[in-house]
């Protein structure tokens, strides 16, 4: 009903407003006053979680996505190799796994049945088994060893939003807390990225305060046949979520690609006209990502792109080979896809809008799959 909705037109774009509270609600009792990690509820053995020598985040659609993002900031901060499968992938293929592998199931719904497969096949190799789900008492988390929850609340709209920013705040949390636990690399930068995290709520806040150019521009593009969308680094998985929910609301052909790969294929789909989306990494961080997808951009304008660019504040560089520019609060490298998957979520909803289309019950999908 419109009272549930919340005065929005749909439940994605009510959910989409709920992101600053998916977000601080699944940071919420996680840290005490001195800003340490206190994840007791894991209920997982340390001497367990200290000799994990791989990691294998499983999960399915956006899910999986928000496992790529954990990938590169555990692997960072935690210097523990991270591999990150499609759930149906994984137990297919006679994965290597064993009592030293921690297998976390990424899943609002704890009840995808490829997932949950995946989580058996997990347990039975001796791996532990540790669930990021949404759904209290769903059977993921009932099936694995340990469970942190995402808070975001009940997600009603198929296409998932907020629940995928919990994943991913979930996933920072994990990290950050095997960081601390196996002694970590970089205490400066952990305790650094530990307030960035508190921050997001706010910031987050701030993206969807200023979004009202990109619904003007959504509703300009109703009519496009193709989006593409680069990143790299975290803004790689950032680009598949921006292409998977255009593709799921607004049934357009999108494709997300890393940006270094450009050159190895994708760029020969440029054409004039052709609308991409380009996801760029901080100028404060990385060594030359900056630079490096500035020169893409550059690239693709001269043949021709309409240059749709998600950039820090302050990031001067993309404004002469832009478009659009969409602008994000300043955070931490690891911490940006909170920020900058947000326009993209409400490009996507909006553009489905103006076509007239049932955004929260696309065609074809379902909310939870509970068949493999
Ligand atoms: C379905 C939904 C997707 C979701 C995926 C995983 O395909 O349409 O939006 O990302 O399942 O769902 P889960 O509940 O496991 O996160």
């Amino acid at each position: 009903t419109a009272a549930e909705k919340g005065g929005f037109r749909s439940f994605m774009e009510k959910e989409i407003h709920d992101q600053p509270k998916a977000v601080a609600d699944t940071l919420l009792g996680r840290m005490d006053v001195s800003g340490r990690l206190v994840l007791d509820e894991l209920r997982i053995d340390e001497s367990v979680l200290r000799a994990v020598d791989k990691i294998v985040v499983v999960a399915c659609g956006t899910a999986a996505y928000a496992g790529h993002v954990a990938k590169y900031a555990i692997e960072h901060w935690c210097r523990i190799p991270v591999e990150v499968e499609l759930a149906h992938e994984f137990r297919y293929r006679d994965p290597v796994v064993n009592e030293r592998t921690l297998v976390v199931a990424v899943s609002q719904s704890g009840e995808t049945m490829d997932t949950l497969m995946a989580v058996r096949h997990a347990s039975e190799q001796g791996a532990t088994t540790l669930a990021i789900v949404n759904t209290h008492g769903s059977t993921i988390p009932r099936e694995s060893d340990a469970v942190l929850y995402t808070h975001a609340g009940p997600e009603i709209a198929v296409a998932s939003t907020k629940a995928f920013l919990s994943q991913i705040t979930a996933a920072y949390l994990l990290g950050l807390y095997l960081a601390q636990l196996r002694g970590n690399k970089f205490p400066d930068e952990i305790a650094a990225t530990l307030a960035d995290l508190r921050e997001m709520p706010g910031k987050i806040q701030q993206v969807l305060d200023r979004a009202e150019r990109v619904r003007e521009v959504a509703r300009w593009m109703a009519d496009s046949p193709a989006v593409l969308f680069l990143g790299r680094h975290v803004g790689f998985p950032v680009a598949l979520e921006g292409a998977l929910k255009l593709k799921e609301l607004a049934y357009i052909h999108a494709e997300g690609f890393a940006a270094g790969e450009l050159k190895h294929g994708p760029i020969a789909l440029i054409e004039p006209g052709q609308p991409v989306f380009v996801i760029v990494p901080s100028p404060r961080g990385r060594d030359s990502l900056h630079s490096k997808v500035v020169s893409n951009i550059q690239e693709i304008r001269a043949r021709g792109a309409r240059t749709l660019v998600v950039a820090e504040d302050g990031d001067e560089a993309v404004v002469p080979y832009a478009d659009e520019v969409f602008r994000v609060p300043q955070t931490s490298t690891l911490l940006a896809p909170l920020l900058t998957v947000v326009p993209l979520q409400i490009f996507a909803s909006e553009l489905a809008n103006a076509k007239g289309l049932d955004v929260d019950q696309p065609r074809n999908l379902a909310k939870s799959v509970t068949v493999e």
